[in-house]
C-alpha cells in the first residue's frame, strides 16, 4: 500500500495556483446532461472523484474526454438513466445526478448513496424538493427509481437545512420543470454560484444563488455551453494550514479570498500574517499557531465543515487551546485517533473538540476520510521527525498531486510504493 512519508520541520515557500474546485465540477458535470451537445468544461481538476463522474457520464451514453485540465462532455446521444451501484459507492455525491437525469430523460435509477465515513449520508430533502416538483421515487432494496411522468412542474420548495446537494439536484431538476421554481432556504456555497452560471450560459434563468432564496425559470430549452470551474477554497485552505503547522511564506492564486474569508480569519486570529487581493492570497508564518476562539463549523459564509480537520491539525501542534464544534456532520472527527498518534492532544465529547496545542512527532498514520487524510499530512508537515501517511485513495479524491505541489514549496514529501 502506497504511502506518503514526510520529514516535518521544513518552512513552505513560493507560489501555487489552486486546482478547480471538486464540489464545483462535480454538479457542473451533472448539469451538462441536461442539453445535447459539447460542453467545455475549463479548470476541471484531475481526481479520482472527478474520473468517476466521467465514467457515470459515459455510461450513460455521454462521450466525456479530457484534455489537460477540459474535460469535454457531449450529451447528444444519452442512452441510460441508471447509475450502477459500484459507481454510487465509489462516489457518494453521484446522486447529484438524479436532479438532472429527471430533467432531461424524465427518468434516473440509483441506489441510496448511503453513510460513509463522515457518518449517514441522507438524501431526504434531495427526494422531497424532487417529489415536490413531480417526480414519483420508488424504492427497492436500496434501489431509487424516479420518474416524472407527467412531466416536472415548478413551485415554491423549502428545504429544512440549506444542503449543499439538494439545493443543487433541485435546480437541476426546476431548469427542466415547467414554469418558475423558487427554493427557498437554499445553501449559500460559492459552488452553487458556479453552478448557476454555467446553468446560466446553458441559456437557463437561474437568479438567486449565494442568497437563501434561488429562483428558476423552467421549460426553457437549454444548450450545451463552455465554463471555467473556480478555485478551490477548501484546498486553498489545505495548503494555508500548511504553512501555519510548518512556517513559511505562500502565495495562492486561482482562488477567490471572499470564498474562504472564515478560514482565513481563524489563521490570522492564531497569529499567521495574511494579505489578500483579487488574485489570491499570501500568508507568512513563523513559529507555533496559537490556540483561538471557538470554531463552529455551519452553512456557507461560516466556518466550512471540510476544513474542520485540517484547521485541528494546525492547530494541534500549536500553542494554547481552542474549542471545535462540529455542527454539520455527525461523526467528522475520525481523524483525531490518527493525530493522536502524532502527539496531539484532542478531547472530544459528541460535537466537541478540545485541541491543546503540542508539538507534535512523526508516526505512522492512515487516513480516514478525504479531509482527515489531509489533515494528517498537514499535521506530519509540522511534526519533528518522520511520518508515514497511508489510505491515499482518501486524499486523491480531492487533491490533484498534493505531494509535488508541497515538495515543490519545499517539503519533504515523497510517495513510496
Ligand atoms: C457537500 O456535501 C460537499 N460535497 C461536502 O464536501 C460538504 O462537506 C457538504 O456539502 C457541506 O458543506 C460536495 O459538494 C460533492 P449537505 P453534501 O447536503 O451536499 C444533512 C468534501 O470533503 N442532509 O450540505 O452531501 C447531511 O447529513 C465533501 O469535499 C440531510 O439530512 O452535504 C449533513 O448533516 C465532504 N438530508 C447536512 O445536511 C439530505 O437530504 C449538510 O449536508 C441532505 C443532507
Amino acid at each position: 500500500m502506497s504511502f506518503y512519508e514526510i520529514c516535518g520541520g521544513q518552512p513552505l515557500r513560493g507560489e501555487l495556483r489552486v486546482q478547480g474546485a471538486k464540489n464545483s465540477a462535480l454538479p457542473i458535470l451533472a448539469a451538462a446532461l441536461l442539453a445535447p451537445g459539447q460542453s467545455v468544461i475549463r479548470n476541471c481538476p484531475d481526481l479520482s472523484d472527478v474520473t468517476a463522474a466521467l465514467e457515470i457520464l459515459r455510461l450513460l451514453g455521454c462521450s466525456a474526454v479530457r484534455e489537460g485540465d477540459t474535460v469535454l462532455i457531449d450529451a447528444s446521444q444519452l442512452t441510460g438513466c441508471r447509475i450502477p451501484d459500484r459507481l454510487m459507492r465509489e462516489m457518494r455525491s453521484s446522486v447529484i445526478f438524479l436532479g438532472a437525469l429527471l430533467g432531461r430523460l424524465g427518468r434516473a435509477e440509483l441506489s441510496y448513496p448511503g453513510g460513509c465515513e463522515l457518518g449517514p449520508r441522507p438524501i431526504d430533502l434531495h427526494l422531497n424538493a424532487l417529489c415536490g416538483l413531480g417526480a414519483e421515487i420508488a424504492e427497492d432494496q436500496g434501489r431509487l427509481t424516479c420518474t416524472c411522468g407527467q412531466g416536472l412542474v415548478g413551485r415554491e420548495l423549502c428545504l429544512s437545512i440549506p444542503s449543499v446537494g439538494a439545493t443543487e439536484n433541485t435546480m437541476l431538476a426546476a431548469c427542466a420543470a415547467q414554469g418558475m421554481t423558487t427554493i427557498v432556504g437554499a445553501a449559500r456555497e460559492p459552488e452553487i454560484v458556479d453552478l448557476q452560471k454555467f446553468l446560466n450560459s446553458m441559456g437557463a434563468r437561474v437568479s438567486g444563488a449565494g442568497s437563501p432564496v434561488i429562483s428558476i425559470q423552467g421549460g426553457i430549452p437549454l444548450h450545451a455551453a463552455e465554463h471555467t470551474v473556480m478555485g478551490d477554497r477548501i484546498v486553498a485552505a489545505t495548503y494555508l494550514c500548511a504553512v501555519g503547522a510548518a512556517g513559511g511564506q505562500l502565495r495562492l492564486t486561482g482562488v477567490d479570498p471572499a470564498d474562504l474569508a472564515a478560514v482565513c480569519s481563524c489563521l490570522e486570529e492564531a497569529g499567521c500574517r495574511l494579505c489578500t487581493d483579487q488574485e489570491g492570497i499570501s500568508i507568512a508564518a513563523s513559529g507555533r499557531m496559537r490556540g483561538i476562539r471557538t470554531v463552529r463549523t455551519a452553512p456557507y459564509p461560516g466556518f466550512p465543515t471540510d476544513a474542520q480537520a485540517i484547521l485541528m491539525a494546525a492547530l494541534a501542534g500549536g500553542t494554547g487551546t481552542t474549542m471545535i464544534v462540529e455542527n454539520i456532520f455527525d461523526s467528522r472527527y475520525r481523524h483525531v485517533d490518527e493525530l493522536a498518534r502524532m502527539g496531539a492532544d484532542i478531547q472530544l465529547a459528541g460535537r466537541v473538540a478540545v485541541v491543546t496545542g503540542s508539538r507534535l512527532h512523526g508516526a505512522v498514520v492512515r487516513s480516514t476520510d478525504l479531509r482527515g487524510g489531509a489533515a494528517l499530512v498537514v499535521a506530519a508537515l509540522g511534526a519533528e521527525g518522520v511520518s508515514r501517511v497511508s489510505g491515499l485513495s482518501h486524499i486523491r479524491r480531492g487533491y490533484q498531486g498534493l505531494d509535488e505541489s508541497l515538495a515543490a514549496l519545499g517539503a519533504d514529501i515523497r510517495t513510496r510504493l
